[in-house]
């Protein structure tokens, strides 16, 4: 579906966004064009990504002008660009506001105006029951997406969400920082709670999602994959295993488990082979079923009450997976 096609990544110099544009190249893309601030990590991007589909644009998600111009004749956009550590949002809240949310429905307008055909925009489990403002923007940021199908009128653009747990060895993230830690020779890894639970996913697997999701969607989903959990506790033994552990303390804004699909999300979620669909919480003015995929799949509805968290996940990582998955790009 990418054959030929023009694909704009905003966050393209990202973790995601170079593990989504290594796949997209063995699709046959027209164009790829890169969209974020960072002259530099451009610079270093097109060393390694020099084909002649490339395009870098710099550019804020902020400033709407500049994402119009740059989603000119456009066919697919993703949305990675985002503000994510979670103590920066809470200190400097205004400007994760702006890049989160206001950046969010930047890229809704550009992409309207610019008549792309596709849009997804990623989401985190954070998103779900927020308790900290990078989750609660980025729960106003999938709002925006879904809502945007409602907007569109006579645009031919349709928005979804794809929702995704920790991505590991995604820059800033806590396998990258034990692999550090253990590099320079630590022999205690730190710990919030030896309870603490994740859902874990790769780059690699995060962008595949994001290809399929492509095919799947009719606009308005939010997309959640099946994915392992783990404990912190496991991560940190299975890394350093003659190593011992620094219990530091839970960090405010954190939770003990994450969810991507609520209690209250269970009444409007189906199940697929692979993933949920979390449908709207709104009615689109042109009815959509949403219990089967664009590609044809038939999903069932989840049952009254399902939660999909990463303590009661049905599936966990054993130490072995979990290395393997640190050795993937
Ligand atoms: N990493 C995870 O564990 C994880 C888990 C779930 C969901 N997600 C979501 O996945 C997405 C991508 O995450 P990632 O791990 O790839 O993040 P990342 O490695 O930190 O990359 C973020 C990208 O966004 C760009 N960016 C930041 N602010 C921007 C702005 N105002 N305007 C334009 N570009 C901007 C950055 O480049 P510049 O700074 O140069 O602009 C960079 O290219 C995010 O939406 C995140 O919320 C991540």
């Amino acid at each position: 579906m990418f054959n030929n096609k023009t694909v704009l990544i905003t966050g393209g110099t990202g973790s995601f966004g170079r593990a989504f544009v290594r796949k997209l190249l063995a699709n046959s893309p027209k164009k790829v064009i890169i969209y974020s601030r960072d002259e530099q990590k451009h610079f270093e991007m097109g060393q390694e990504f020099g084909g002649k589909e490339m395009r870098y644009f710099i550019g804020d998600v902020r400033d709407r002008d500049r994402l119009t111009r740059a989603m000119e004749g456009v066919d697919y956009c993703v949305h990675a660009a985002a503000m994510k550590h979670v103590p920066i949002a809470e200190y400097n809240p205004m400007e994760c506001i702006k890049t989160n949310i206001n950046g969010a429905q930047n890229v809704i307008d550009a992409a309207l105006f610019s008549g792309v055909s596709k849009v997804i925009a990623l989401s985190t489990d954070k998103a779900a029951s927020p308790i900290n403002l990078y989750g609660a923007t980025k729960l106003a940021s999938d709002k925006l997406f879904t809502a945007a199908n409602n907007i569109r009128g006579a645009h031919p653009t349709k928005f979804s969400v794809v929702r995704y747990g920790n991505v590991i060895g995604s820059k800033g993230s806590v396998v990258p920082l034990f692999q550090k830690l253990i590099a320079n020779g630590a022999k205690t890894l730190p710990i919030t709670d030896t309870r603490m639970s994740r859902f874990w996913i790769t780059l690699d697997q995060g962008a595949d999602f994001v290809l399929k999701s492509f095919a799947n969607m009719h606009g308005g989903e939010i997309f959640v994959p099946k994915i392992p959990s783990m404990k912190m506790i496991d991560l940190a033994k299975a890394m350093l295993p003659d190593g011992a552990i620094d219990l530091i303390g839970i960090r405010a804004g954190e939770k003990l488990h994450e969810a991507m699909i609520t209690e209250d999300d269970s009444r409007h979620t189906f199940e697929f082979a692979d993933y949920f669909v979390i449908t709207p919480t709104i009615n689109f003015a042109q009815a959509v079923d949403f219990a089967v995929s664009a590609q044809g799949e038939q999903g069932r509805a989840v049952a009254e009450g399902f939660m999909y968290a990463s303590d009661t996940n049905n599936r966990w990582l054993t130490s072995g997976e979990l290395l393997s998955m640190t050795k993937v790009r």
